[in-house]
């Protein structure tokens, strides 16, 4: 069995419809997978059973050695960092920074006493500053911009020290700026030995961090590619991924795409 993560023929069926398609995948420790695939790929399904919020259909998906169905989902959740915008859509407007970052330890002590607090405290803060968020944590989550809200959600994701990192879209909504910032950091946390396994979904190329290992590619629900991310993210693959005739550029170790029919006339 695959040491973070392993899927096997994992399915799920929602009103008839087939939005996962027999998946396998396998991740093992220190590795940090781009996961592709055009709007409506089932993208977002398979992060929500590989974070426990959803069982598959059939197939088995077990985590750090812990198979779904078989295992408390509360007892597996902190060891999955998640961030995602279904769960920013949860977080009060009016909780401070500090607060969205320590708030994400409660379940996983399930106590809650003084000296619990000043250590989970010191950690939120350690992450925020690690986020470049160290000013701003006593600001109101509500008052930050797409990109620090961006940063404070990642921080949460880390809060309970996962053992794999599941960041569903996180340059969503960014500008250029915010953008390469985010890459920076996240180049930065594939890099780091310490760092848990690390999933990224994005649509776009320019997204994917350098130092980023492997890449799963999904069309409708189905594995069109997987592997690792120099020998799989192909012309070929991104053609039958994405359904267009697209040109793959690489440039030390950022990646972009355009169609191969869009230069000027
Ligand atoms: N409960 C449900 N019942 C029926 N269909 C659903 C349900 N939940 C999701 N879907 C459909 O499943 C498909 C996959 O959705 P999913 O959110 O996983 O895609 P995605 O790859 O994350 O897309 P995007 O890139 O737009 O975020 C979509 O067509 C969506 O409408
Ligand atoms: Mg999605």
């Amino acid at each position: 069995m695959s040491d973070v993560l392993d899927f096997a023929a994992v399915t799920v069926v929602r009103g008839g419809k087939r939005l996962l398609d027999a998946v396998d995948w396998e991740i093992r420790e220190g590795e940090r997978w781009v996961v592709l695939g055009p709007n409506g790929a089932g993208k977002t399904t398979l992060m929500q059973i590989a974070g426990t919020r959803m069982h598959p259909s059939s197939g088995t998906a077990s985590m750090l050695g812990e198979t779904m169905g078989r295992v408390d989902v509360f007892e597996l959740r902190p060891l999955i960092g998640l961030s995602s915008a279904a769960l920013a859509n949860q977080i009060p407007g009016h909780e401070t920074v500090l607060n969205v970052v320590v708030t994400a330890a409660y379940g996983t002590t399930g106590r809650w006493r003084e000296e619990y607090e000043k250590m989970d405290e010191r950690r939120a803060f350690a992450l925020l500053h690690d986020w470049g968020m160290s000013t701003l944590i006593n600001r109101e989550f509500a008052s930050l911009s797409e990109g620090e809200r961006k940063r404070v959600q990642i921080a949460r994701a880390l809060m309970t020290d996962p053992e794999l990192l599941i960041l569903d879209e996180p340059a969503a909504g960014l500008d250029l700026g915010g953008r390469e910032d985010l890459v920076k950091r996240l180049s930065l946390l594939a890099a780091d030995e310490a760092a848990p396994a690390v999933v990224l979904v994005t649509h776009h190329l320019e997204e994917i961090p350098p130092g980023f290992t492997h890449v799963l590619m999904l069309r409708e629900g189905a594995v069109v590619a997987s592997g690792p991310l120099r020998e799989t993210l192909t012309e070929a693959n991104l053609a039958a991924t994405f359904d267009a005739d697209l040109k793959l550029i690489a440039n030390g170790g950022r990646y972009t795409a355009v169609a191969r029919d869009s230069h000027a006339v």
